[in-house]
């Protein structure tokens, strides 16, 4: 067993695509361990999104993941992490494949609903960032 961290982001939840997509981990067959909404502070998104600070497009992405509360989750299962990328689709919403969360719900990378762990060391950092231990169940 494998706990990544899954978060629908603000356009995902002002979009009310929130059940949808908790519906599509559930009935995959992963375990949802833990579940908050939230409202992510500049500390927090540079925190996040450490290794992009730098990146050209990190102030307009920064602006949106702090533009409205996110859905952050701890989601189990058999390689949780390949698993929850792959129901995402690619990054860029124009690359994903019909099927997938982004290949269905977004046109822009701007605003490509959801984020997922790419692998276990980030699992453990973003995982730790979010949730306290006594969060996930
Ligand atoms: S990189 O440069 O290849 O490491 O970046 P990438 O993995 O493609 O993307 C990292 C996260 O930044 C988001 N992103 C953007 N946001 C706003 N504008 C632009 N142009 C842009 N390009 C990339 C992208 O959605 C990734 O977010 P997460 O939450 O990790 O999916």
């Amino acid at each position: 067993m494998e706990k990544t961290f899954f978060m629908i982001k603000p356009d995902g939840v002002k979009r009310n695509l929130v059940g949808d997509v908790v519906s599509r981990v559930e009935k995959r067959g992963l375990t949802i361990k833990a579940m908050k909404m939230l409202q992510i502070s500049d500390e927090l998104a540079k925190k996040h999104y450490a290794e992009h600070v730098d990146k050209p497009f990190f102030s307009d992405l920064e602006e949106f993941i702090t533009s409205g509360p996110v859905v952050a989750m701890v989601v189990e299962g058999p390689k949780a992490i390949k698993t929850v990328r792959n129901m995402m689709g690619a990054t860029d919403p124009f690359e994903a494949k019909p099927g997938t969360i982004r290949g269905d719900y977004a046109l822009i990378i701007d605003e490509n609903v959801v984020h997922g762990s790419d692998s276990a060391e980030s699992a453990e950092r973003e995982i730790n960032l979010f949730f306290n231990e006594d969060e996930i169940v």
